[in-house]
């Protein structure tokens, strides 16, 4: 598959299969997050489908800072994006949410009735989506409900059709797709981002001042970390609230009141993050985390920086990942963390930065 004629091969059985059930197509619009797996589908679809395709934005809130301009002129040239700017209406119903499934429900729910919003305004009854094997995987699974894996009660529920060009393929087929294609490199050597966005990194409560707190440090956390080979890296924030304090051999910890995800035989489960404050100097931090019950605590962290103003912990992830289902954390040397996390503390509202030290499983890669 990834010699350049096993893609050329796998593209042509794509747009033959895409051009098979082209009669049955009225037209479709195909929504591009910004991400490789919806722009290499709507791509596909376009190539497949021509003009009965059109690829579509949604701006759901939960973006980077200035994303629909990055994206669009990213692929100019290539397709031309339509913006429907759909924040306040998720933004203004998800706002006070805080369980990690509720909110993935509830964003899942507001994400195709805005699909099916567009798809009317078009006259279409068909949506061309970047759903892969491990989205697909994971939800069967019980890892979690990706908000773009719908089953046949749900697409009867939203009255849409769905074109899903890549649901065969994992991450490293389609970017060797996607790089075929002739994508630019801002989209095929991009970390992926989940389909809620932000919101998953929005840990516990949703408020729209520590939406944007996220948002700005994504930024912060994207320029420190790109182009080092890690395969996701990103902060998330949640309320400083500790519910126990304690320390075993000399390390001092304490957990936070907020629930995380984690991975426990296969399937999601849910802990408190357990942060740990300090530690001996012979201790190697990145292996810490097997010191703890990870089914209670399934992200252990360790703490960079910390001040007695702000209200906000922010935890740094970076992982590196071939499959996305297991990943392993890379050796940073504390002295480069402890710098960048500096740099986060002069923001008024953080109060502590922590560096997770945990594998996946027991974590899962994001905290919701
Ligand atoms: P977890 O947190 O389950 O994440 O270890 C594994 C990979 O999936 C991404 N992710 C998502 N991608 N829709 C997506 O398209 C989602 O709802 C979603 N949730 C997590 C995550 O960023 C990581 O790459």
């Amino acid at each position: 598959m990834t010699s350049v004629l096993g893609v050329e091969k796998l593209v042509a059985s794509i747009v033959e299969n895409l051009k098979a059930v082209a009669s049955n197509i009225d037209c479709a619009v195909a929504c591009v997050s910004g991400g490789i797996d919806s722009t290499t589908s709507a791509i596909l679809a376009k190539r497949a489908l021509g003009d009965v395709v059109y690829p579509v934005f949604i701006d759901t809130g939960f973006m980077r800072l200035n994303e629909a301009t990055r994206v669009r002129a990213a692929l100019s040239g290539l397709i031309t994006l339509e913006v429907y700017d759909f924040s306040e209406y998720f933004l203004s119903r998800l706002e006070g949410l805080s369980d990690a499934e509720e909110k993935r429900i509830a964003f899942r729910d507001l994400f195709y009735t805005a699909v099916k919003k567009v798809a009317e305004e078009k006259g279409c009854s068909w949506v061309v989506q970047g759903t892969i094997k491990a989205d697909v995987v994971e939800t069967v699974g019980g890892v979690k409900t990706q908000h773009n894996v719908l089953n046949e009660q749900l697409l009867g529920k939203y009255g849409l059709m769905v074109i899903e060009p890549l649901v065969d393929l994992y991450k490293h087929e389609v970017r060797a797709v996607a790089r075929y294609l002739g994508l630019p490199e801002y989209i095929t050597e991009r970390q992926p981002f989940p389909g809620p966005g932000l919101l998953v990194r929005t840990v516990g409560r949703l408020r729209r001042n520590k939406l944007e707190l996220v948002r700005k440090l994504t930024d912060v956390v994207e320029n420190s970390f790109v182009n080092k080979g890690y395969s996701q890296y990103f902060p998330a924030v949640w309320e400083y609230s500790v519910v126990e304090s304690s320390s075993t051999n000399g390390v001092e910890y304490s957990v936070h009141g907020v629930k995380v995800t984690g991975v426990f035989e296969g399937k999601r489960s849910y802990g408190h993050p357990l942060v740990v404050e300090k530690w001996p100097r012979n201790v190697d931090v990145y292996g810490l985390y097997r010191e703890f019950d990870t089914v209670e605590y399934p992200h252990i962290l360790v703490t960079l920086a910390e001040k007695e103003s702000g209200s906000y912990l922010v935890a740094l992830r970076v992982v590196k990942t071939e499959n996305f289902i297991v990943a392993e954390v890379p050796r940073i040397e504390l002295g480069v963390l402890r710098a960048l996390a500096d740099r986060i503390l002069e923001n008024p509202e953080v109060k502590a930065v922590a560096f997770d030290v945990t594998p996946k499983p027991p974590a899962t890669i994001e905290y919701e």
